[in-house]
């Protein structure tokens, strides 16, 4: 019997046991393990960032984040298994991230899954990084169950996925150029604020008049739900030069406080329009933006209108992290999806159902 044969006898009422699944992420510059049991119950999560090295070049640096990764990796795992009481032998199962993200820092992650189920003989399985996100949203609502409509808003993507059941979704709406988080990151960097942007500039924005500057939103054609943000971007940037060659003062607490206006009222006009679209009574949140309060604010008291539930994961989970692949990958292997160890990372990839 060959590998993947083996595999699949091994999640033969996999669902039925309290499975531990050892899940990796490293698609970014956060490396992370986590042991996971029966899906949902996280016995450890543990993220080591490297954000403090990649400030210093106002932006992650693909390969320090790789090289960082492969450091990091052993201790990491080590860590992840003490904290959960969990010894190797005993792990059911390997999930990894294997893409969308930086291809070098995939690869270090998606070698070291490959390796760990090879060694151990359990079933390894791929988890798209998006999904991830969706599924931190089960991890601490254990009455959560699909159908919802979900705003994925990270640094590197913006979309809206009506999540119609475990493993079948479809994309309602994608950004055509910037990612919410990554028009955060660009505008604290026109602004002085720092790296990464989006809790620097939602901290200066708590500070200054949202009205102050009227930034455009960017709605695109009637009835679409996608997004575009590189608009209001330089738009920003545009304000800034114009204060500039007047020799006028910026109030950055201001402009911070207007742009993330802007981006919150297309987000969550988005959002609903979706959630109305499906007829979703339930709307979720993922991913890095996620964390922003005025985000969650302005949802919160749009859905409670409409008697529609709001729900989003804590501000850890809301980051890369490994428990939310450890919960993705247990809903892939009690389908009996295994990955062959043929895997590999790819730096961009559509959410796939099944
Ligand atoms: O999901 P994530 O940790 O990594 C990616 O997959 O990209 O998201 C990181 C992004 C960054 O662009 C960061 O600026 C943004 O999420 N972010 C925020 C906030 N916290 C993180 N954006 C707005 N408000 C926040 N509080
Ligand atoms: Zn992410």
């Amino acid at each position: 019997m060959d590998y993947l044969q083996r595999a699949a006898k091994k999640l033969d009422r996999f669902g039925d046991r309290d499975a531990k699944i050892l899940a990796i992420e490293t698609s970014c510059d956060e490396t992370s393990c986590a042991v996971v049991c029966s899906g949902r119950r996280v016995l450890s999560n543990i993220i080591s960032s490297q954000v403090e090295i990649h400030k210093k070049y106002g932006g992650v640096v693909p390969e320090i984040a790789s090289r960082k990764h492969i450091e990091l990796i052993d201790y990491v795992i080590e860590e992840a298994l003490r904290e959960a009481e969990v010894r190797l032998n005993e792990i059911d199962a390997v999930a990894v991230t294997h893409g969308p993200g930086l291809v070098g820092a995939l690869l270090v992650g998606v070698s070291y899954a490959k390796a760990l189920a090879f060694a151990l003989d359990v079933p390894l399985v791929g988890v798209h990084h998006i999904e991830g996100h969706i599924y931190a949203n089960y991890l601490e609502k254990s009455d959560l169950e699909p159908p919802f409509v979900c705003l994925v808003a990270s640094g590197g993507h913006s979309h809206l996925v009506n999540v119609k059941g475990y493993g079948r979704y479809e994309i309602l709406g994608r950004t055509r150029d910037d990612a919410a988080g990554e028009a955060f990151d660009k505008v604290a960097r026109a602004l002085g604020l720092g790296y990464p942007g989006g809790p620097l500039v939602e901290e200066a924005a708590r500070r200054g008049n949202p009205e102050a500057v009227d930034f455009p939103r960017t709605y695109l054609e009637p009835g679409s739900l996608d997004f575009s943000f590189s608009g209001l971007k330089t738009a920003v940037l545009n304000h800034l030069n114009v204060c500039r060659q007047r020799r006028e003062t910026v109030n950055t607490l201001d402009v911070a406080a207007s742009f993330q206006s802007a981006v919150v009222q297309v987000l969550s006009d988005k959002t609903i329009a979706a959630a109305e679209k499906c007829g979703a009574r339930v709307v979720a949140l993922a991913g890095g933006v996620a964390s922003n309060e005025k985000l969650r604010a302005v949802l919160a008291s749009r859905c409670g209108e409409r008697g529609l539930r709001l729900v989003y994961p804590s501000k850890l989970l809301c980051t890369d992290n490994a428990a939310m692949i450890g919960c993705a990958g247990y809903y892939r292997l009690i389908r009996g999806i295994v990955s062959p160890l043929t895997l590999n990372a790819v730096a961009s990839m559509e959410i796939d159902s099944y």
